[in-house]
């Protein structure tokens, strides 16, 4: 019972963010477990993404284009259960809508699992639109596309990139999405797609001008040294704290010292 509340609740949020066009920036965070999503929800993000970026900072493959319907169900589950009312959006996995009603099957497996909306990768304005008339909330991501492009750079330089990557931000926003992650373009790309759609534009390496951003939260953390691009701000550095705990409990398991009085029963 509460659960149902809680996504009557969410789902009524969906429809909401779309009125926050010019009106306040929208933070948008990706998720993978409950923990993190208790912390989202006690701080207050206005969006959550189970993102298919999992398959990279989870499950340490080189790309997203092994991670499974299953995969993403067993993340949304578990995300669900710590974000309160944060909207919660699911990410479709490649193959997940070759077609649209394979689409709508795995939108609504989202669903039961505890999403509120999904995301899905590249121009596909019919499945779109057949998703949203079955009730399910669709957020378009255009720009760079992980899912089918071969390395990660910056799309939309191209004359012909740019103008493409206009007509197919009107289109997913007349097909019914209720918002538009654009990634890795130009700054002044994301501007003009801002500018010309009415619906929020939420940038990854789309420059300040998007109505919100989104980082995957292992970045935003510093978890990975090895991995940092321009468009990341790293806000903590957790692999240097983490590797210091654990440094230290070896140290102290080591050496005898733990567990001390306070740690053991009587
Ligand atoms: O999978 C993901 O985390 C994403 C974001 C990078 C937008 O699609």
């Amino acid at each position: 019972m509460v659960s149902s509340n809680i996504s009557a609740t969410r789902a009524h949020k969906i429809n909401d963010i779309q009125n926050l066009k010019n009106m306040k920036k929208l933070v948008m965070l990706t998720c993978y477990d409950y923990q993190m999503a208790k912390i989202f929800s006690t701080v207050g993000v206005d969006i959550i993404l189970v993102g298919d970026s999992l398959g990279m900072v989870f499950q340490g493959d080189s790309t997203t284009k092994n991670v499974t319907m299953e995969q993403m169900l067993y993340h949304v589950e578990a995300v669900s259960k710590g974000a309160g009312n944060i909207p919660i959006v699911g990410d479709m996995p490649i193959h997940s809508y070759a077609d649209k009603e394979i689409a709508l099957e795995n939108a609504q497996r989202f669903v039961e699992a505890g999403a509120d909306a999904i995301k899905l990768e590249g121009y596909f304005p019919e499945t779109i639109s057949y998703l949203v008339e079955h009730g399910v909330p669709v957020q378009g991501h255009i720009g760079l596309l992980p899912q089918t492009y071969e390395s990660f750079k910056v799309v939309g330089r191209k004359p012909e990139d740019h103008d493409r990557l206009l007509k197919e931000a009107k289109e997913i926003e007349q097909a019914g999405a209720f918002t538009l992650v654009i990634e890795s373009i130009p700054e002044l790309l994301g501007k003009e797609i801002t500018e010309l759609v009415n619906i929020p534009t939420i940038g990854i390496g789309a420059g300040k001008f998007c109505d919100g951003q989104v980082l995957v939260i292992n970045d935003l953390l510093g978890m990975d040294p090895d991995f940092h691009p321009k468009f990341v701000k790293r806000y903590a550095n957790l692999f240097d704290i983490i590797s210091e705990s654990v440094r230290a409990f070896k140290k102290e398991v080591k050496n005898g010292t733990y567990p001390e009085k306070e740690n053991v029963y009587e």
